[in-house]
């Protein structure tokens, strides 16, 4: 059987406790007969414990957006991998190109705390992705590069076996303007063969998502393409007909 594709919602800074609760109950109602396919929330940090309890006993997963590098100490207002492992977070997003742009996280950062997650077994969602003035510029692929590269360089290409990758061209984000999905899995065939370059087994297995304004209307045409594994979802992840319609999309 192939790679098992996963819909991961990434809520970034939205919710409020009853969004939050209609938002989870309908998503695991609708979506029980999903198969074959996994669906993860990555919801804020003070919503977790909310997560946890309402989806403890469903087939949903949840997870964080972000993850501290370092595992404690004087880190005023950072999250430790110990930490959402207590909460039984099985994922932690980490290098979101909102956190690369707006919180000046480097690859080096991003690799540690790609680490750092799975260290406390939680599996980091590694975002990669160039801005518009990147790939005008022809350095699409230098700079998905350099951001893959910076993690295989710190722990080895085998730590990408317990991981996810998705790539959010930072011009699709939040932009209502999708890579087409013959652009999008040049870019994941990229990435897949830089990988393979090190070891063909973890680049087979690795699920690559592709993230940036994926919708219900155009979820099925680009998870049918042969090196996308399924996707990862901002607004469309707060709008429950429209994230269930992705998840059921999402069935091999
Ligand atoms: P949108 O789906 O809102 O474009 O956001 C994509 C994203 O950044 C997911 O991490």
């Amino acid at each position: 059987m192939g790679r098992t594709k996963i819909v991961a919602g990434n809520w970034k800074m939205h919710g409020s406790l009853d969004q939050n609760q209609a938002l989870l109950e309908v998503v695991v109602s609708e979506t029980r007969s999903m198969q074959n396919a996994s669906c993860v929330v990555c919801v804020p940090y003070p919503y977790i414990p909310q997560a946890k309890s309402l989806l403890q006993d469903s087939h949903v997963a949840w997870g964080a957006q972000n993850i501290s590098q370092h595992h404690q100490g004087a880190y005023t207002g950072e999250v430790s991998a110990e930490m959402l492992a207590e909460f039984g977070c099985q994922y932690a997003i980490v290098g979101h190109s909102e956190r690369r742009l707006l919180f000046g996280e480097g690859n080096k950062v991003v690799a540690e705390k790609f680490k750092a997650a799975q260290q406390c077994s939680i599996i980091p969602i590694l975002c990669l992705g160039e801005t518009l003035e990147q790939r005008e510029s022809g350095e699409a692929e230098q700079v998905i590069a350099g951001q893959l590269d910076a993690v295989i360089d710190l722990l080895g290409v085998e730590a990408l076996e317990r991981s996810v990758i998705a790539y959010e061209p930072v011009w699709a984000i939040g932009t209502g303007k999708t890579a087409t999905p013959q652009q999008a899995q040049d870019v994941h065939k990229f990435i897949r063969n830089r990988i393979a370059m090190q070891n063909e087994r973890v680049a087979d297995d690795i699920r690559i998502l592709y993230g940036g304004s994926v919708k219900a209307s155009n979820a099925v045409e680009l998870i049918a393409m042969p090196d996308i594994d399924g996707g990862l979802i901002g607004g469309a992840s707060l709008v429950a007909e429209e994230f269930i319609s992705i998840c059921m999309a999402t069935q091999n």
